[in-house]
């Protein structure tokens, strides 16, 4: 059976910033509760599920030397696609101009640890190449007039292409997890707008995140005190402190970029781990531990063992 290795890495954002600065013209807001309450200094805003998902997964080609033909399966992890039928999937897969199939994952904002495991698995079962992009336009479902949630979304896209490989694989282990009874914190109906329970969520993301990071080290046999680094999902600075504590994950340890990017959902591990990687934060033989959490609810923790040279 063949292992999977992550060969590459890609983002997309939107050109347009917007600051809290920005939000408070139009909103009754203003930067000091948006920075102390959520970690959130500015967001980017634009373009569609799709755009962003073929830079991002452009990139990540380029990153890992590979000819977009090459690709064997694309998996596009979304909760905002671009409409209800095709699956943007199909659409990311003629701008790319990728081999194979393609399909969408929607696990909210757990959807890029989903699709992760998921294209370990194509791997395993005989792919060579997949690609596997996270990709939001959460701003097109925000009531730019409620406060409660405006303030806290962004767009983006990040992607990783998983390659075959005969060496040990990069996934150790993995923990999934949903609860639809929680489905009233976060939904959003058709034709509405996102409607959230934001305390709840806040309750109820902390205890996951700890329980499905315990869970996942402990099937790669290891504990937290091996984590190299912690990416979790980026929500709200406040979540990510709170479980960073509890699992008792040193704070040099965790990677934050909500302050740059706002909530981007399924995107938001992909682009921590592009900052990480560009930054010289993430080395190969480093210990990763992924985390993330959404509607749903749904959760989601990979422990990974980086090994990506580009
Ligand atoms: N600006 C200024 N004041 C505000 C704002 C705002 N943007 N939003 C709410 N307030 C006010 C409230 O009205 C309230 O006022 P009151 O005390 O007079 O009633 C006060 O601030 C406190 O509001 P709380 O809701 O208690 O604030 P809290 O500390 O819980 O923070 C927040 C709210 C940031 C939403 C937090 O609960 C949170 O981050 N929860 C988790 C959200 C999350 O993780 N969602 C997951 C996915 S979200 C998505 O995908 C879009």
């Amino acid at each position: 059976m063949q292992n999977a290795t992550i060969a590459g890495w890609g983002i997309g954002l939107p050109d347009k910033i917007v600051t809290n600065d920005d939000l408070s013209v139009t909103l009754d807001t203003n930067d000091a509760w948006i920075s102390e309450r959520t970690g959130i200094k500015e967001r980017r805003i634009g373009g569609t599920t799709s755009q962003l998902a073929i830079e991002a997964g452009a990139m990540a080609l380029e990153r890992a030397g590979l000819a977009p033909e090459d690709v064997d399966v694309l998996v596009l992890a979304t909760t905002t696609p671009d409409g209800v039928l095709p699956g943007t999937s199909a659409t990311v897969q003629k701008g790319l101009g990728t081999g194979g199939g393609a399909f969408d994952v929607n696990a909210a904002c757990s959807g890029f640890v989903y699709s992760l495991v998921v294209g370990n698995g194509l791997i395993a079962s005989g792919a060579k190449n997949v690609l596997v992009i996270g990709s939001e336009t959460l701003s097109r479902f925000t009531d730019w007039d409620d406060r409660t949630i405006a303030v806290l979304v962004g767009d983006g896209a990040g992607s990783v292409l998983l390659r075959a490989t005969d060496s040990p694989g990069d996934l150790l282990a993995w923990d999934l997890g949903a609860d639809g009874s929680l489905r009233h914190l976060l939904y959003c109906d058709h034709g509405g707008f996102m409607s959230m329970n934001g305390k709840e969520i806040f309750r109820h993301a902390v205890r996951v995140v700890v329980d499905s990071s315990v869970a996942a080290l402990g099937r790669a046999g290891l504990t937290t005190a091996d984590v190299d680094l912690f990416i979790p999902h980026q929500a709200n600075l406040r979540i990510i402190q709170a479980a960073g504590q509890r699992l008792d994950i040193p704070e040099e340890k965790w990677v934050v970029t909500i302050d740059r990017y706002g909530n981007t959902s399924s995107a938001s591990i992909p682009l921590a781990i592009a900052d990480a990687a560009s930054t010289g934060r993430l080395k190969p033989g480093d210990t990763v531990l992924f985390s993330g959490f959404g509607g749903g609810m749904t959760w989601a923790s990979a422990v990974v063992r980086w090994n990506c040279e580009s």
